[in-house]
């Protein structure tokens, strides 16, 4: 079908640039407000479209695909991750789905270390110390964090994003450690100067960071649970830029009240924004709204690929981003 009759919904406001170019491309109905659609605007949309264009904050799960229309042929998700989405029963339904790979790497990389760096050196504190003018002046003592020049930083999930944070971390003079599901390849851990741990209880109990790399998927689901979570060290400090569900976030709130971790630095949490309230309370917790891929370039860049995703499938080919179950 040509492009600009394809009918396509995008279930949330996007930056001004790919709207128009969207609306210059497609047949497309935009969200007029910044508020994610409603099961039952959602339940329409599928009924409807020829390419439903969700973001993370909407359940594509098999009860909603049960409702899709005959048109609904591609499900182009604005944003790298797909754990809001039943693959598996889209595919069985013969519906496509891709997302937006690559193009949030570096941002989020960048997040992480920013993470680290605020948890270790203590930069909310210091924030709030001048906001309120309790600052008197420089003290040998005050304000003491963490050096991370020579520290060992785990990566748990060495993807695109893992190795930026990696590449990263060896500029900042850190020894880089990871754990992940496919092994990588020799020239590329020798590059990152990176040690493998094929256990990952065994690197957890030894790094004093810990960066959460890995996507959301039924596996990965509280991998780091209340076990895992005692074996890190008591002075250890864990980060976590990719989905709230990795880590049980009761058991490491529990934990950084008791001082049983030394801190954290949180983009994502398990529930979206029901955040424990009890980790708002800790000074030695950094939240952030999940915002990691927050820049002009790269949510412009997302919208880009999202584009590219329907206009290769209105050619009649396999969007290049396409996500299939035995990627998950
Ligand atoms: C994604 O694309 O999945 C990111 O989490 C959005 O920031």
């Amino acid at each position: 079908m040509p492009a600009q009759r394809l009918s396509v919904v995008v279930t949330r406001r996007l930056p001004e640039v790919v709207e128009t170019r969207m609306t210059e491309l497609f047949n497309v109905q935009l969200r007029s407000d910044d508020t994610p659609m409603s099961r039952e605007e959602l339940q329409a949309a599928v009924k409807t479209a020829d390419v439903l264009v969700p973001t993370l904050n909407d359940t594509i799960d098999a009860a909603l695909l049960a409702q899709a229309g005959e048109k609904l042929k591609l499900i182009a998700n604005y944003g790298a991750g797909v754990d809001h989405i039943d693959v598996a029963t889209a595919r069985q339904r013969g519906i496509l789905v891709s997302n937006t790979p690559g193009v949030l790497t570096d941002d989020t990389a960048d997040m992480a270390m920013a993470l680290i760096l605020a948890v270790t050196r203590r930069i909310p504190e210091g924030l709030a110390a001048m906001q309120t003018g309790d600052w008197q002046g420089w003290s040998p003592t005050a304000f003491l964090g963490q050096r991370i020049t020579g520290k060992r930083l785990g990566i748990l999930g060495m993807g695109r994003i893992g190795q930026a944070v990696a590449r990263r971390a060896r500029a900042f003079g850190m020894q880089v450690h990871y754990n992940t599901r496919h092994r990588l390849r020799p020239e590329t851990e020798e590059e990152l100067e990176a040690t493998y741990w094929e256990s990952l209880d065994q690197m957890v109990a030894r790094v004093d960071i810990l960066s959460i790399n890995a996507p959301h998927t039924p596996s990965t689901f509280h991998l780091m649970n209340a076990r895992r979570l005692k074996l890190m060290k008591p002075e250890a400090v864990i980060v976590n830029t990719s989905r709230g569900e990795v880590i049980d976030e009761n058991a490491l709130t529990r934990m950084l009240r008791a001082g049983e971790i030394a801190g954290a630095g949180l983009d994502v949490f398990e529930r979206g924004a029901q955040i424990n309230p009890r980790l708002r309370e800790l000074p030695n917790v950094v939240l952030l709204p999940h915002m990691s891929s927050a820049t002009v370039e790269g949510r412009a860049e997302m919208g880009e690929k999202v584009i590219i995703n329907i206009k290769t499938f209105a050619d009649g080919h396999r969007p290049p981003d396409q996500v299939v179950p035995a990627m998950l």
